[in-house]
C-alpha cells in the first residue's frame, strides 16, 4: 500500500479543517516529528511566537519571576522565545502527546500537561502573571469560549494575558464579542489589540490581543 507524503502546507491545509477535537489531536500528533522545520521554513516564516515572546518581556514589570503559562504550547517555539528573552518559569499545555514530547526536549518548560482548551483547565485559579496562547486560536482549532475566561480565572490579579487569533478566525468565531464580554463584567481590561504578521509566509496575520486581568 502506498503511503501517502504531507507536505507542509497540507498539514497546515488539514489543521485549519479540523472537524473535532479527536481530528486536531490526531493532525498535530502526525505533524509534530516535522513541524518545527516547516514552520520556521522561508515559505511560512511563522514570526508570531518571537512578536509574543517581545511583547510578553515588554509589558511584564519582572519577566524573570514571572510565572507563565503557555497554552497550545505545541512543540514549545514560544517556550523557546520565552525563554531567550528571559523568562524562567513557563509551564505549558496542549492537546497532543506528539507536540508535548517535543517541547519537553526543549528544556524551558517547569511543567508540560496535556489538556484540551475547549474544556475548563484543571488548575487552580490566579495561579500565572502570564498566559500566552499562540496559534491555537484558529480554523479548526479553539474558539473564545470558554478558553479565554478560563485564561483569565488563572491569572492573577493585573497579570496579562497575551493571544494570537488568525485574522479570518476572529469575526467568524466571534472573539471580539467574548471579549466585550470579560471586559462587561470586569474581568479584563483590553490594553492592546492590532494585527500582526503571523504566518509571514503565507502573507496570513492575527489579531494579537492583550488582556490585564481586573
Ligand atoms: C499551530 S500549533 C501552535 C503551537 C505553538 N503555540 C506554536 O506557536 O508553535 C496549534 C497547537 O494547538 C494545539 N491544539 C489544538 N486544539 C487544541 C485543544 N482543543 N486544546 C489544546 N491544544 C490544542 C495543537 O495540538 C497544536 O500544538
Amino acid at each position: 500500500m502506498m503511503t501517502e507524503v504531507q507536505t507542509p502546507d497540507m498539514y497546515l491545509a488539514q489543521a485549519r479543517a479540523c472537524g473535532s477535537v479527536q481530528d486536531c489531536m490526531s493532525i498535530y500528533d502526525k505533524w509534530a516529528a516535522t513541524y518545527n522545520d516547516e514552520v520556521m521554513d522561508k515559505a511560512q516564516e511563522y514570526v508570531a511566537p518571537s512578536i509574543v515572546a517581545q511583547v510578553a518581556l515588554r509589558v511584564s514589570d519582572n519577566f524573570a519571576q514571572s510565572a507563565i503559562l503557555d497554552a497550545g504550547c505545541g512543540t514549545g517555539l514560544v517556550g523557546q522565545a520565552l525563554s531567550l528573552a528571559g523568562a524562567k518559569i513557563i509551564d505549558g499545555l496542549d492537546l497532543s502527546s506528539a507536540m508535548l514530547k517535543i517541547a519537553n526536549e526543549t528544556g524551558v518548560y517547569r511543567s508540560l500537561s496535556q489538556a484540551d482548551l475547549t474544556q475548563p483547565v484543571q488548575k487552580d485559579d490566579e495561579i500565572y502573571d502570564l498566559v500566552t496562547c499562540v496559534g491555537t486560536f484558529t480554523n479548526g482549532h479553539v474558539g473564545p469560549d470558554p478558553a479565554i475566561r478560563e485564561f483569565a480565572r488563572l491569572t492573577k490579579k493585573h497579570g496579562t494575558i497575551i493571544v494570537t487569533v488568525l485574522e479570518e478566525f476572529w469575526e467568524a468565531a466571534k472573539f471580539s464579542a467574548e471579549v466585550e464580554k470579560l471586559v462587561a463584567e470586569k474581568l479584563v481590561v483590553v490594553v492592546a489589540k492590532e494585527l500582526i504578521d503571523y504566518v509571514k509566509g503565507h502573507g496570513d496575520k492575527a489579531m494579537l490581543v492583550i488582556l490585564k486581568k481586573e
